[in-house]
């Protein structure tokens, strides 16, 4: 296969070559778009820590859930924003009927049913502390956090999730969901935990717009290490091993490595989430030059891809779907 016989820039020389011999494109069907969703009747408030992103409760909520299905995006990612005083050291808000998840996707799978509804699920969007977990010692107690995260689990399921994803990272918590959903009689209600989720700097905006700061962070206690690929992998074997249906990984940009090993060892979906951190940085890019930022996003989205994703959780959604429908 060597020069000058092959000429690898013949299949380079015009677009309509190019984009036959493609391998990867950006869809519209790979995205999933995450919501903020907060107590209240009306709320649409920008959240400046996250370009583009806001948090919704009641109307605006439905409205912007039927602007995502009208986009052709498939899916939402919803997370619980609190006010401080609703949050305790136990995380009971967390399963509360009325919380504000659970009332959300109640209303989205009655008016827009169409939308596939994930639940992100970590214990820090309740917890008085901040922290991804229930407290002993000062320390974070996995098995205690687990038993609160089954309860989270069944209310979400009851008020109509299609997916949960556990997003904090603790050990058996997939064999723990599944068999508190299971037992109650939710076996279609599917898992995707934040399997390799790395404890990265690049959440810093998420964690600022849903006033989840905890005073110092254990992260490092429960995330995976950022130096640790193999450490990454073992977190997606054993939770798909514990039934997940699909796994997340993130930041995105910073784990292609992970995403390329997972596709390989794994047979479930993969989802990389290119976090508030990968966005702000994107957003920053070519700030007075709006095509030349679509193209830094859509380079970005399909190298994603090629890496091996099946879907990715982006905050550049509904711009995308705008550019590429
Ligand atoms: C946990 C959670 C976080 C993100 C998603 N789920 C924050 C964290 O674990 O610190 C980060 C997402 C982003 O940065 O866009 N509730
Ligand atoms: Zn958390």
């Amino acid at each position: 296969m060597t020069y000058p016989t092959h000429r690898l820039r013949r299949l380079r020389r015009t677009e309509g070559i190019r984009r036959m011999v493609r391998e990867t494109r950006p869809a519209v069907q790979d995205l999933i778009y995450p919501l903020f969703v907060t107590a209240g009747e009306n709320v649409r408030q920008p959240l400046p820590a996250i370009a583009g992103a806001s948090l919704l409760s009641g109307r605006p909520l439905i409205e912007e859930a039927r602007a995502v299905r009208d986009l052709g995006i498939p899916a939402i990612l919803l997370f619980a924003v609190l006010e401080d005083s609703d949050k305790d050291e136990s995380a009971a808000a967390g399963y509360d009927p009325d919380g504000p998840v659970q009332q959300s996707v109640h209303r989205i799978k009655n008016q827009v049913p169409e939308l596939v509804v994930i639940t992100d699920l970590c214990l820090c969007e309740y917890t008085s502390h901040g922290h991804c977990g229930l407290l002993e010692n000062g320390e974070i107690h996995n098995d205690r956090t687990l038993e609160c995260i089954r309860k989270v689990a069944l209310s979400h399921a009851r008020a109509g999730a299609d997916f949960i994803a556990p997003s904090g990272v603790m050990d058996g918590v997939v064999q723990a969901m599944r068999s508190a959903l299971d037992g109650d009689g939710f076996h279609n209600v599917a898992t995707m935990p934040y399997s390799a989720k790395f404890a990265s700097v690049l959440y810093g905006p998420f964690k600022s717009a849903t006033r989840s700061v905890p005073g110092e962070s254990k992260h490092a206690t429960h995330q995976v290490d950022v130096a640790n690929r193999r450490g990454a992998l073992h977190k997606i074997r054993q939770d798909v091993e514990e039934g997940a249906d699909a796994v997340i990984i993130k930041p995105a940009l910073t784990s292609l490595d992970i995403i390329v090993q997972a596709r390989a060892e794994t047979l479930v979906p993969i989802a990389a989430y290119n976090v508030s951190g990968e966005h702000q940085m994107l957003r920053s890019l070519y700030r007075d030059d709006p095509a030349s930022q679509t193209r830094a996003v859509l380079e970005a989205l399909t190298c994603i891809k090629r890496a091996g994703a099946d879907m990715v959780i982006t905050y550049f959604a509904k711009d995308i779907a705008g550019w590429i429908r």
